[in-house]
């Protein structure tokens, strides 16, 4: 949690226009850092995401004996091989970041020595049965609050024996937690979800030369066999990327030019969502870097439409539905969301927190439902002040809808923006036509 709250205004603009590069891929940063720490030799990681979340991680490997040296520009991750981290002389605090949590706790369970983890406020309200119970099959013994479900998380690891596990939820931090884990399990780990969540993990073990087995929903890791250092080149991230394509959208007279997005397709749920919507989005100069597929993403204002969103797209887009609600809130008719659970869980509750802030702001109807919500399209917003309930995201939409509000939106408290978006507010600002 950050100590000071850090109050802004976001004034409505006229257009939104020009070109921009937005940072790196988060979930792709965490992931580097930690095969980085992992493999033998050095491994070299250029347009790393300089968030919190990903430091928050960064600084977990350093308390394990692992060198990495950050220039500013490029960071250089000296690896210390499969087993060689050394047990932290403290608690590892991931902060505000679910992914370092539930990732390092699969990594952990693998070690032989005792670590425990901790977070902010908000992540220790986070629910943690969904990696402790597997991870207990496997042979963990992890200790927490609320009978083992919430953090602290202490780990006694080592000796752990793969699963078959059938995850009733599409979780990439889930599948995560277990193919980390899987690098030290005997026999084999195998991950099955009801459908395919982001498969960064998949796409970077087998860079770094795991051994590890793909099928349509399913992955499985053997364990034992050493990673070797590599360079990687982090995509700019799509879940950043959301704020602008909806930005533009929005914003009568606009058209954007955002360089350098990662559009691997267990991502682009918000693309094909805003493109069924009528948004005019189109990818330039397809391409791959480092494993990953990469475009520019070219977006003109458009006139929205209502939409119904659930099933398989739910876990492609799960971080941008926040972004999503702003562009259903000023589209012309209703927009259903629903299959959209995990939103309850994520930061902050995103459907109480977007329902209530879009009720601020002057949006029509608006109604939760347990899964989602029903929001019906008004043509413009008023404006007002708003809580960011500390959540990144949040804060981020609020901004962008404030973008086509009659007045401005004052937001409580945007020092959360940091954890994902370093210099968002600048970039905003450089785009808008005021
Ligand atoms: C992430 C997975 C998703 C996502 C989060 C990052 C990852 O979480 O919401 O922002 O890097 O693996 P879940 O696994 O809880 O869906």
């Amino acid at each position: 949690m950050h100590e000071q709250a850090q109050p802004i205004s976001v004034l409505p603009a006229r257009a939104v226009r020009g070109e921009l590069a937005i940072p790196g891929d988060k979930s792709i940063s965490h992931r580097s850092i930690m095969l980085g720490a992992l493999a033998q030799g050095t491994s070299r990681i250029t347009n790393f995401l300089r968030g919190e979340d990903n430091f928050s991680t960064m600084k977990a490997f350093r308390a394990m004996g692992v060198p990495i040296e950050d220039d500013g520009q490029t960071i250089i991750v000296h690896g210390v091989g499969l087993h060689g981290l050394k047990e932290p002389g403290d608690v590892l605090d991931c902060g505000n970041s679910g992914t370092t949590i539930r990732l390092m706790t699969g990594l952990l369970s693998g070690q032989s020595f005792f670590s425990v983890l901790t977070g902010d406020q908000y992540l220790r309200k986070r629910p943690m049965k969904r990696v402790v119970e597997p991870l207990a099959r496997m042979g963990a013994r992890i200790a927490g609050r609320g009978g083992g479900t919430l953090a602290p998380l202490a780990i006694t690891g080592g000796n752990l024996t793969g699963i078959d596990y059938q995850s009733p939820i599409a979780s990439a931090q889930v599948k995560s937690a277990l193919m980390l884990a899987g690098l030290y399990a005997s026999g084999e780990t195998r991950v099955t979800e009801p459908s395919l969540s982001r498969d960064h993990s998949e796409r970077m073990f087998t860079f770094f030369g795991a051994d590890l087995d793909r099928s349509s929903h399913g992955v499985t890791v053997r364990g034992g066999r050493e990673l070797q250092g590599q360079e990687i080149c982090v995509p700019g991230d799509i879940s950043s990327a959301a704020f602008f394509l909806v930005a533009a959208l929005i914003v009568p007279g606009s058209e954007l030019l955002i360089r350098n997005v990662g559009v691997n397709p267990t991502r682009t749920g918000v693309i094909d969502i805003l493109q069924a919507m009528g948004g005019d989005i189109t990818l330039q100069d397809q391409r791959e870097v480092s494993g990953e597929p990469v475009a520019d993403l070219l977006v003109r204002s458009s006139r929205l439409k209502g939409v119904e969103i659930g099933g398989d797209v739910v876990p492609r887009a799960i971080d941008e539905f926040p972004a999503i609600c702003v562009a259903a809130a000023v589209a012309e008719g209703t927009t259903t969301i629903k299959d959209a659970k995990e939103l309850r869980v994520k930061e902050t509750d995103r459907i109480a927190a977007m329902a209530a802030n879009l009720r601020i702001v002057g949006a029509g109807q608006i109604d939760e439902t347990e899964d989602g919500m029903i929001i019906q399209g008004v043509e413009s917003l008023s404006g007002g002040s708003v809580t960011s309930y500390g959540d990144h995201r949040i804060a981020m939409s609020l901004s962008v809808a404030a973008l086509v509000c009659r007045h401005q939106v004052e937001i409580d408290d945007v020092a959360c923006v940091a954890t994902s978006f370093p210099g968002f507010y600048e970039l905003l600002d450089r785009v808008s036509v005021r």
